[in-house]
């Protein structure tokens, strides 16, 4: 099953940009030129993050996240936690969540 989430040629070069996604947002992004899709939750508590600077920060707390994989680099998030990233396939120029396949 596959779920549009953006138009490639949408996604901005630099930074990210937040589509719906069910009720709830992802930051859709490249990264080294390949087009990623990240749930807009910090491990935390939950807060919506922010694109700055090459990582994602939570607007609650301030914990801060690696644009690349998702890992924690900053505190309060746990140690170890990682940002969810959706399973993704781009079809027509199109980016896809996907699942069930
Ligand atoms: S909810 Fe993100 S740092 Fe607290």
């Amino acid at each position: 099953m596959k779920y549009p989430l953006i138009k490639i040629d949408e996604i901005p070069d630099e930074g990210a940009k937040v589509v719906p996604f069910f009720g709830r947002e992802v930051h859709v992004y490249k990264a080294n030129g390949v087009p990623k899709a990240v749930s807009n939750t910090c491990m935390h508590f939950g807060g919506p993050l922010e694109c700055k600077e090459g990582k994602f920060v939570c607007a609650w707390h301030g914990a801060e996240y690696d644009m690349k994989d998702g890992q924690r680099l900053k505190a309060p998030a746990p140690p170890h936690s990682r940002l969810m990233f959706l399973s993704t396939r781009v079809e027509d120029g199109v980016l896809n969540y996907v699942w069930g396949e």
